[in-house]
């Protein structure tokens, strides 16, 4: 992920800098997403919207279709997986910028989602409950799609979640030389209540990189 240095979500809204431009800093974490291994990764409903861009389009007809889960390739190269408890992200494709894409949804679901997932070669998990048990749903992944290691790459709330739930052992960020400083505007993290005493962050890297820009590393423990 890419951040301002008062940690905040959206790079449209930084403050300029003479060292670079948010291109810069976004090919900066591309390469990091790269370096990190290929296995796949994580995003939130509300960031995988923004780039799947679909609209609606159930089936008119449909067989009912499979539950708990369907999977549409086994042999795909890296997975790109989203947490849509409601059915909300509709795809264009079965791929989401050449990984294949998998929609973890809950069990509230409507048929004719999953019917349009399944023609549009979407594979998906079905929670047994409304709430996704995130646990429960990387175990599944890990069975069905062989991935030991996922990036989890936002926004602010699937990220406070997977902390919240402490299954995240790392933390990653490119922080930009600029500032957002709205009031009001989401960090990079959120979790209702916060999450103090549920996790503690050690450094374990920090690096100069171009463009003016910082990696951070921390290695997340138990709060
Ligand atoms: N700076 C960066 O590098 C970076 C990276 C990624 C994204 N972003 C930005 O982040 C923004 C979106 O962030 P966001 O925080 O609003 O949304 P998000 O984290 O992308 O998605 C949040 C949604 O995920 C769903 N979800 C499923 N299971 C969940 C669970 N157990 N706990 C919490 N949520 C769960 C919920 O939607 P339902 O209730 O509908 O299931 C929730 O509203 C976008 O504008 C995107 O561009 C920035």
């Amino acid at each position: 992920m890419v951040t301002s240095i008062d940690g905040r979500l959206h790079p449209s809204r930084f403050t300029a800098s003479p060292d670079g431009v948010v291109k810069d800093w976004s090919r900066l974490t591309e390469g990091l997403h790269d370096s990190y291994g290929g296995e796949g990764w994580i995003v939130g409903r509300a960031t995988m919207q923004e780039m799947a861009k679909g609209e609606p389009h159930p089936p008119a007809a449909f067989e009912p279709p499979p539950r708990p889960h369907h999977i549409a390739r086994r042999d795909a190269k890296a997975i790109a997986v989203t947490f849509d408890r409601g059915g909300r992200v509709h795809y264009r494709a079965g791929e989401i910028g050449g990984d294949h894409a998998v929609a973890v949804l809950g069990s509230g679901v409507a048929d004719a989602h999953l019917a349009e997932l399944v023609a549009d070669g979407v594979s998906y998990i079905v929670s047994q409950t409304p709430d996704i048990d995130l646990r429960a749903a990387l175990a599944v992944l890990k069975r069905e799609f062989g991935v030991s290691q996922l990036l989890l790459e936002g926004g602010a709330e699937i990220n406070g979640a997977f902390l919240a739930a402490g299954l995240v052992e790392e933390l990653s960020v490119v922080v930009a030389p600029a500032l957002d400083a709205d009031l009001d505007v989401q960090g990079i993290v959120a979790f209702p209540g916060g999450l103090k005493g549920r996790v503690q962050l050690r450094l374990i890297g920090c690096d100069r990189l171009d463009h003016g820009a910082v990696h951070l590393r921390y290695e997340v423990l138990p709060g």
